[in-house]
């Protein structure tokens, strides 16, 4: 029998949505019937339109989620717009990945530099704590919402040269199970997903045989695509997982670290 969702008229505030696993999210609560406000640095192309043929509306706005007044504003423009958020999916994400050290011929040939560890705990971590923060009252006050976080199977398992990055993965995690504590008894359900490799621009980043190693252990035999994530935010966000709260979905084809 067909469920409603619950979906339909939702305000959405997708992070990093111009592109990849964002991009295909925003398109995907767009479809559902969702009001998407999608907040990025980079440029979104024609996705406002698509989200409006798809049935939804849509806008842009240029948020940098790493900036605690950019966010702000942000917030205080869509609630304007739409009057509350019902769900926020806090996806921006970067990468600038490096060995802690590389040791060649008796000496230290590179470090991790600061420059590397700061942008990405500044992006994939402090972003998610100032989007959650701006909009959370927001929800209290409009008696709840869905906070959804993406982490990654780095962050359960590690990653050879991601220090920085499999850092604020594991973050996110911790957060997701503190906020599901903390904002529980205002209807507000925090989950996070652990997405595997998916083909995006973010992994393009990583050696070829790195890549091919991982599509070897993922048992589907294959690269997740970014609406395989989608798919995933949308039932977490939808009232067919009311009681799911202050967990962390894998959505890895099966993909076993390490074997
Ligand atoms: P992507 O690189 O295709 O898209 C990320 C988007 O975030 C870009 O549009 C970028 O402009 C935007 N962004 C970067 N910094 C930003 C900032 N300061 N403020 C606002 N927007 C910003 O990445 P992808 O692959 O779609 O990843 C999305 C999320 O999923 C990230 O958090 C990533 O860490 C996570 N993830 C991705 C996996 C993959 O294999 N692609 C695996 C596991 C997790």
């Amino acid at each position: 029998m067909f469920r409603d969702t619950g979906l339909r008229d939702k305000v959405v505030v997708v992070t990093g949505g111009a592109a990849g696993i964002g991009r295909a999210s925003a398109l995907r609560f767009a479809e559902e019937g969702c009001r998407v406000a999608v907040w990025d640095l980079g440029e979104p192309g024609p996705l406002v339109e698509e989200m409006a043929s798809l049935g939804g509306q849509g806008t842009f706005a240029r948020v940098d989620v790493s900036n605690g007044e950019a966010v702000r504003a942000g917030v205080e423009e869509v609630v304007e717009r739409w009057a509350r958020i019902d769900i926020l999916i806090n996806n921006a994400g970067i990468v600038r990945d490096g060995q802690l050290v590389k040791w060649k011929d008796g000496a230290v040939a590179s470090v991790l530099d600061d420059r590397a560890w700061d942008a990405v705990i500044g992006v994939n971590l402090k972003g998610v704590f100032l989007c959650t923060r701006a909009v959370v009252p927001h929800m209290i006050a409009g008696g709840g919402g869905v906070i959804l976080n993406a982490s990654s199977v780095v962050g359960l398992y590690g990653n050879f040269g991601q220090t920085n990055y499999t850092a604020t993965k594991a973050g996110v995690i911790a957060m997701t199970q503190t906020w599901a504590r903390e904002l529980g008894k205002y209807k507000i359900r925090v989950n996070a997903v652990a997405p595997g490799f998916v083909a995006t621009e973010i992994v393009k980043a990583m050696p070829e045989k790195v890549l091919a190693a991982m599509v070897e252990h993922t048992p589907v035999g294959r690269m997740g695509q970014p609406q395989d994530i989608a798919e995933a935010y949308l039932w977490l966000a939808s009232d067919q997982a009311a009681f799911v709260h202050g967990t962390v979905l894998s959505v890895d084809g099966g993909l076993v670290p390490g074997t």
